[in-house]
């Protein structure tokens, strides 16, 4: 009896606090008033990066991930097991967005800071790469551009709801980036010497390709946290 009690209390917390008025960590803005937008979502970031299970919302900082691959200008290079740290400290720049709402676009910038394992093998700007063992790819200053299509669909509680559709991203390392791959050629220091030079003096122009798949495995999941978050609560708890 008390158990069962206690469930549908919990129960009702979790529909209260999903479904009731109040997002205690939203402040609704007009969907016009950009620096409102702003300041909501700059307010809403670490509510994300812990997790938000009654909305479905997995934690984004640290995020674990399986594996990613990249076949690219004649490298192969696979990262596993890697845990990506830094979300919760996004900063957003800037938000724009049209009148209908059709689509919403947000400059952010944040520290990223990647360790796990990687395999290598060809070549990496022209020089010989090999090696299999941990890495870690650490930058205080990531900048991600983000322009994502936004419409509104009738949800199945009966209330309008927004949905995220297509989305586009670049993104660029804005401060020295420290590329750390241990285990280079088997642990021949002379093999790995011309690679480890390429990658202190070229991070930047490296982080364009080694960063792509973790980037892109990074926004896929906020993307998928936004839109189960915006399917569990109703456009009129975000706007006003
Ligand atoms: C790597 O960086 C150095 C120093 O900035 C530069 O001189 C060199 O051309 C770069 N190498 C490649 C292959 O881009």
């Amino acid at each position: 009896m008390f158990k069962s009690q206690c469930l549908l209390l919990c129960l009702c917390y979790v529909i209260i606090s999903a479904y009731g008025n109040a997002v205690p960590f939203i402040d609704k803005c007009e969907w016009k008033d950009q620096a409102c937008i702003k300041k909501s979502a700059q307010k809403a970031i670490p509510s994300f990066a812990n997790g938000l299970p009654e909305y479905g919302v997995k934690a984004l900082d640290p995020i674990n991930i399986n594996k990613v691959s990249l076949e690219e200008s004649g490298l192969s290079l696979t990262f596993e097991e890697f845990k990506v740290v830094g979300l919760s400290k996004v900063k957003i720049l800037s938000v724009d967005r049209d009148e209908a709402p059709t689509y919403i676009k947000l400059e952010l910038e944040c520290p990223i800071d990647v360790t796990g394992t990687y395999t290598a093998s060809g070549q990496l700007l022209f020089v010989p790469i090999e090696g299999h063992g941990p890495f870690q790819v650490k930058t205080n200053n990531i900048y991600i551009w983000v322009k994502a299509a936004v419409s509104t669909v009738d949800g199945s509680d009966g209330e309008k709801h927004w949905k995220i559709g297509k989305f586009e991203y670049t993104y660029e390392a804005k401060t020295k980036t420290l590329l750390d791959f241990k285990n280079l050629f088997n642990g021949d220091k002379n093999k790995a010497a011309p690679i480890e030079k390429i990658l202190d003096e070229n991070w930047s122009e490296l982080m364009k390709l080694f960063a792509k798949p973790i980037i892109s495995k990074v926004i896929h999941e906020i993307k998928d946290d936004i839109q189960s978050f915006v399917k569990a609560v109703p456009s009129k708890d975000l706007e006003v």
